[in-house]
């Protein structure tokens, strides 16, 4: 496994990191969830994301179960704000995210998180209140740095602008050769100031596996044939996608890996990119795909990939 700097922070973090969206306290059982995340320990994962809308909070509550056994500095923990958590619970307000942050703490048992992030951009409170009560967070130790997920470029460039606060050091945006729009305007923003990507669905949550087969059923035990997870992977189950996923095959020969691997190269060649956090129901999957990092794959062969995958960008998670 190979390292990376998480932006302009002292973080050092995996290439590949574990995710918890709709796996971890949902659609995945806690024993294979602990086997995932022993396994991913055991490949030089260090790098573990959550959100406290995740199952709110089943997810992190799973991680806090799972982390305790382990030394805190043997890992990095990211976690997120916003999503709605009760009928009165949302956003990024400064009273909510003084709220939220003790509550993940609690779940995740720990007394602080090393990275907390905005999971979007709240319309509906100031962005200087937000940025406030995420330097207070700071300031108390209940976070060492702060991110953000899916915010615009304009949004991001306010935060920038803002004196007096702590500085965000990630964003987490999709981003795959199924979904490129990161490209255009927030990686050479951030890259200008400091901040990394830490890039979420970098095998468009399964479907860059090659292994949904156009005009077929859907394979038993993936996320797309399952009731808890299935919704979101909906929008990629396209025939032009699926189609054009499995012309990828062959170049993926040609590199000598397997198919999710050359996607998660694809993902790391941008030098951007601190570490594609993936979803694993299954320990063999982490695995696989831990294995991506540090493949040197002939840029051509990216080149080729991209010309096969442009214009599918569309519904998505
Ligand atoms: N910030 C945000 O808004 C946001 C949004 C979404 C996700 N995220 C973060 O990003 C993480 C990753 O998202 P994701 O789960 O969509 O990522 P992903 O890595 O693109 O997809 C993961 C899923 O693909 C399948 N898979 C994984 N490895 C495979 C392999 N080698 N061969 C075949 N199938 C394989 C598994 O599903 P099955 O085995 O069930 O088919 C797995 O759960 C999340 O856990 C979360 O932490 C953040």
């Amino acid at each position: 496994m190979k390292y990376r700097q998480l932006g302009a922070s002292d973080l050092r973090v995996s290439e590949i990191s574990l995710g918890s969206w709709l796996t971890y306290g949902v659609g995945v059982e806690r024993d294979k969830a602990e086997a995932c995340l022993d396994r991913a320990f055991e490949v030089g994962i260090n790098f573990i994301d959550t959100a406290n809308v995740y199952g709110r909070g089943a997810a992190e509550s799973v991680l806090g179960d799972l982390l305790a056994g382990r030394p805190r500095d043997s890992y990095v923990l990211a976690t997120k704000v916003f999503g709605q958590m009760s009928d009165t619970d949302q956003g990024l307000s400064a009273a909510q995210i003084t709220k939220q942050i003790d509550a993940s703490l609690k779940r995740l048992r720990v007394d602080h998180v090393d990275l907390y992030q905005c999971h979007r951009y709240d319309v509906n409170t100031p962005l200087e209140e937000t940025m406030e009560a995420l330097t207070k967070v700071v300031q108390q130790g209940k976070a060492r740095w702060i991110g953000f997920s899916e915010w615009s470029p304009a949004q991001i460039q306010a935060a920038i602008d803002m004196p007096g606060v702590t500085p965000f050091v990630s964003s987490q945006p999709q981003y795959s050769l199924l979904w490129r729009r990161p490209e255009a305007k927030v990686i050479p923003l951030c890259a200008a100031h400091g901040i990394s990507q830490i890039v979420w669905s970098p095998i468009a949550q399964g479907v860059l596996s090659g292994k949904y087969l156009p005009g077929a059923p859907v394979p038993e035990g993936t996320r797309a044939a399952s009731d808890s997870m299935g919704q979101p992977i909906r929008g990629w189950m396209r025939p032009e996608v699926l189609e054009a996923v499995q012309k990828l095959k062959p170049l993926a020969r040609q590199a000598g890996c397997s198919l999710t691997q050359f996607a998660l190269a694809w993902v790391l060649r941008e030098p951007n990119v601190a570490s594609a956090i993936i979803g694993a129901s299954r320990p063999d999957q982490v695995d696989e795909n831990a294995a991506a990092s540090g493949l040197a794959i002939d840029p051509e062969l990216f080149r080729q990939a991209e010309a096969l995958t442009v214009g599918l960008e569309r519904a998505s998670g």
